[in-house]
């Protein structure tokens, strides 16, 4: 019979002497795995008499278990040791400056989203938000224009299919239908601002079938059109940062407001791609507004015996044209790598008005 004291002083040798997880794996296969040496000693214990047994099964036992103890201990110290070496070659040096170039920008539009509403915060007002996918009712018949009403020709609507209950879904035109969520949903008073993206059925150097805006909202009682021309005062000091602008107010006619404004800010533009506010003999189109309709408050479930209110909607993209210099407002949807790098912002410059709304 192979000699017990041998057989372990070589094995539990080897396993002390194991290089590595794999040398030691080979120990155990060749030792403990179905052929193995102790697996084959073990077999023999059937052949055996009882009183064979008696002393060879503990003998057999003992020595598996103390070969399967150390080669579980060797594989303790095997896996350390490796964790240790790896540890020791992968150091992260916490000084090192970080990376000298984001390769990320915001985008002018985001930039203007973002300065648009950190004026508006300021002042007050809380972002509201609606789909782009919207109800024909949401954004034409409640804010009073009826299917029939011509003013439905002058925005080219995007529709979809008509709905199984045959409601009409459409392309937001404007983002004046969030007005009508926020008083479907809210009561008196209201300051929102709205900004989103809007859809026509256009596209030149001016129009892209999709673009921004946003919408102002404020409805309270004692609400009159000195607070439209305030607000829309100290919105244009504040984005085109300078300290005095001069507006012009022009009747016009949006079925959703009575009376309705459309406001213009003086400007120069004599030097060719460098627009000055607050002098010069231009004037600068800002946007459509009014005090709220009547009959919009009334669908939209507001007493207007009660409450007034004045709405504001201007483009998005076409501030950001003025302000940035952008002649084509199609460049900005094109995903254009070096267009980006040279009109985006740096990602974690955010404005704000005493930090600087477009550093
Ligand atoms: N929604 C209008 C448009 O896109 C703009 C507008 C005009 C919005 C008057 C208003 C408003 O809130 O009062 O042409």
């Amino acid at each position: 019979m192979t000699n017990i004291n041998t057989l372990e002083r070589d094995i539990l040798g080897a396993v002390k002497a194991a290089p590595d997880e794999a040398a030691l794996e080979t120990i155990r296969v060749a030792a403990l795995g179905k052929k193995g040496t102790i697996s084959e000693l073990l077999k023999t214990l059937g052949s055996m008499s009882a009183d064979e047994r008696k002393i060879n099964g503990p003998l057999f036992n003992g020595l598996r278990d103390k070969v399967t103890f150390a080669i579980a201990t060797r594989k303790t110290e095997l896996g350390d040791a490796a964790l240790n070496a790896r540890l020791g070659n992968e150091k992260i040096d916490v000084t090192l400056p970080p990376r000298p170039e984001p390769h990320g920008s915001i985008h002018p539009v985001s930039q203007v989203f973002d300065e648009i509403t950190t004026i508006l915060g300021e002042l007050g007002f809380a972002i509201a938000e609606g789909p782009d996918v919207e109800f024909d009712d949401y954004n034409f018949t409640k804010l009073n224009i009826p299917p029939d009403h011509p003013a439905r020709q002058m925005q080219d609507t995007f529709y979809l299919a008509k709905q199984a209950d045959g409601s009409q879904h459409i392309l937001r035109t404007h983002t004046s239908p969030v007005q009508v969520r926020t008083m479907l949903r809210q009561k008196p008073p209201i300051r929102i601002v709205a900004p989103g993206r809007t859809y026509r059925v256009d596209s030149d150097a001016t129009h892209s079938p999709m673009f921004h805006q946003f919408e102002l909202l404020v409805i309270d009682e004692g609400i009159h059109l000195g607070h439209l021309k305030w607000t829309i005062e100290e919105f244009c000091k504040a984005f085109f940062e300078v300290d005095e602008v001069e507006l012009r107010a022009r009747p016009s006619f949006f079925p959703f407001t009575e009376p309705s404004v459309e406001w213009d800010l003086r400007c120069d533009r004599a030097v060719p791609n460098q627009i000055k506010f607050g002098q010069g003999n231009d004037w600068l189109e800002l946007g459509g507004s009014g005090m709220i309709n009547p009959r919009v408050l009334e669908m939209c479930g507001l007493d207007p015996d009660v409450y007034q209110g004045f709405a504001f909607g201007g483009g998005i993209d076409r501030l950001g044209m003025l302000k940035y210099g952008v002649p084509d407002i199609r460049s900005f949807f094109e995903s254009d790598l070096r267009w980006l790098r040279h009109y985006g912002f740096a990602a974690l410059d955010m404005p704000s008005l005493d930090g600087g709304l477009s550093r």
